[in-house]
């Protein structure tokens, strides 16, 4: 499954092969990579930039791209439980993202397509959820406003509506990102995978399969972040979902969300001079589906009866990471140690908050007058607010854990499986992960090497996926996502 964004020619870029040397060294080239390592080279730091795959390979090229400040229903989820004080804030702190990222696209000729940004209901518990997002946006002085009527081609029970906001294409923007670092004296390389971080007085020290970066300050920009000390783990719940490009029988004008579940995404997308409908959706926790084929074809099912959408172009899948109290982690990886900085959490809406956050670390490094950071902390004591959220979240852990290895304990599975299925089965106790992917089966070992869950087979992307924390694999055991940095054990 490859996105409609990811379907083009792209720039080659060097693999790290060598021991440098830097000020700063920045750790996966996403959204949020990018425009950090841009910021902080333009403030004049020696910046490298290791990606494990290709730049935009994982959330940012897998997105749908709308660059908004309604967001759903976010906003009134930040105000249960804390202040409105603190929404401001987090819309400001978007709304200086969004500015930055307007600016850098105009710039650098990267087309801006300007939408209203909608989100619908058609149930009850939707429309309760939109009237509560319409009072917390208009506390904080965003201009949303109701509205009964919309091109939307089925019933709903209304909408709510924020003109001035904007749309585009990740991948356009991620190359005009490297491009831009490059200019200014950034280094990027991909196929870098960061295997293992050492503190080395006074800084740190990434080292990859071939190389290593020596710096004195590290940002981990790999949405779960690769390091477990800070337990971002814990407090991040990863959440997968589908995309698709189809030819329309309908073209929207602006740019839609659901408020009720399964959620439902819609915007369109000039493709080769022709309008394509693109939607998204049917969302769960990573690996926890029964079938992610058929999340995704309960989605194309949706696109094609209350869409009239016909031919399917592309179809693909990413996840992004909820965090427990709604608001982003951003800055030191521990408190008070200002060597390493994440910046994750961004529960789908990164296009906004990633250039925020890219703002906010680089003036953590270079000393200038840091934005408000209020909404945009990686410790602080709003957490507690999301201390149930983040029990009830690591209680499910808990609970998959156990289930995969008793499930595993009692496999007696010996076939192989039929062509694009995977089974977890045993060899004596051990958790075996046994697939069969383009006439090849393959055997690995089924425990995740981050903290040891199961992995579960996805039947859309033909991946092993693990439960807990959201690692991925591919067939032979590599790494897809993180947050794990090894593969899964050769048998
Ligand atoms: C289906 C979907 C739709 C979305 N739609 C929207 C939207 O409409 N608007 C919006 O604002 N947001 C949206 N989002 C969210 C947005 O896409 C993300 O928040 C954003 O792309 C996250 O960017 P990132 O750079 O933090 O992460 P990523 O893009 O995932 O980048 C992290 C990078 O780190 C690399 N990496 C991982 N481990 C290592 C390692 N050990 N060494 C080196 N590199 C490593 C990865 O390969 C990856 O390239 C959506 C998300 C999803 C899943
Ligand atoms: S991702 Fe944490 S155990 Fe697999």
């Amino acid at each position: 499954m490859t996105s409609l964004w990811l379907d083009r020619p792209r720039p080659t870029r060097p693999t790290l092969d060598d021991d440098v040397a830097c000020d700063v060294a920045v750790v996966g080239a996403g959204v949020t990579g990018l425009v950090t390592a841009l910021l902080l080279a333009r403030a004049g730091r020696s910046v490298v930039l290791l990606e494990a795959r290709t730049a935009g390979a994982a959330t940012t090229g897998n997105t749908t791209a709308k660059v908004s400040l309604l967001q759903g229903t976010k906003l009134s989820r930040i105000r249960r439980g804390r202040s409105e004080d603190l929404v401001r804030s987090y819309v400001d702190a978007n709304r200086r993202g969004q500015d930055w990222l307007r600016g850098f696209c105009l710039d650098h000729g990267v087309p801006v397509d300007d939408q209203a940004a909608l989100t619908y209901a058609t149930g009850r518990s939707g429309e309760k959820q939109i009237r509560r997002e319409l009072e917390v946006a208009q506390q904080v002085g965003l201009p949303v406003e109701w509205t009964d009527e919309t091109e939307l081609p089925f019933a709903i029970r209304g909408a709510i509506r924020l003109g001035d906001q904007f749309q585009m294409h990740p991948v356009e923007l991620v190359d005009a990102l490297a491009q831009a670092l490059i200019d200014a004296g950034g280094q990027l390389f991909e196929h870098s995978r960061v295997r293992r971080v050492r503190h080395e007085s006074p800084g740190v020290r990434a080292e990859t399969e071939a190389g290593s970066v020596t710096a004195c300050h590290l940002i981990i920009a790999t949405s779960m972040p690769i390091l477990d000390r800070g337990g971002f783990f814990a407090r991040l719940v990863p959440q997968r979902s589908y995309a698709a490009a189809l030819r329309p029988g309908w073209v929207p004008d602006a740019m839609y969300l659901s408020a009720d579940s399964p959620s439902h995404s819609i915007r369109r997308v000039d493709h080769d001079g022709a309008p394509l409908l693109l939607v998204g959706g049917h969302g769960h926790v990573t690996g926890r589906t029964s079938s992610e084929a058929k999340q995704l074809a309960g989605l194309l099912d949706w696109a094609r009866t209350e869409l009239s959408a016909t031919e399917v172009t592309h179809t693909w899948s990413a996840q992004d990471h909820g965090p427990a109290a709604e608001l982003p982690y951003v800055g030191p990886l521990l408190p008070h140690d200002g060597h390493i900085l994440v910046a994750t959490g961004f529960d789908k809406w990164g296009f906004t908050n990633a250039p925020a956050a890219a703002e906010l670390l680089t003036a953590q490094i270079t000393g200038a007058t840091q934005p408000d950071s209020a909404a945009m902390s990686s410790w602080s004591p709003w957490e507690a607010t999301g201390l149930p959220k983040a029990l009830v979240a690591n209680g499910s852990v808990g609970f998959q854990m156990a289930r995969g290895w008793l499930d595993a304990a009692v496999a007696t599975d010996d076939d192989r499986p039929e062509e694009g299925e995977g089974v977890v089965t045993r060899r004596g106790l051990a958790p075996i992960a046994r697939c069969t992917v383009a006439g090849e089966t393959r055997e690995v070992s089924a425990v995740c090497p981050h903290l040891h869950g199961i992995v579960t087979w996805n039947d859309a992307e033909k991946s092993w996926d693990c439960p807990l924390h959201g690692s991925r694999f591919a067939p032979d055991g590599s790494v897809l996502e993180g947050p794990t940095t090894e593969p899964l054990r050769q048998i």
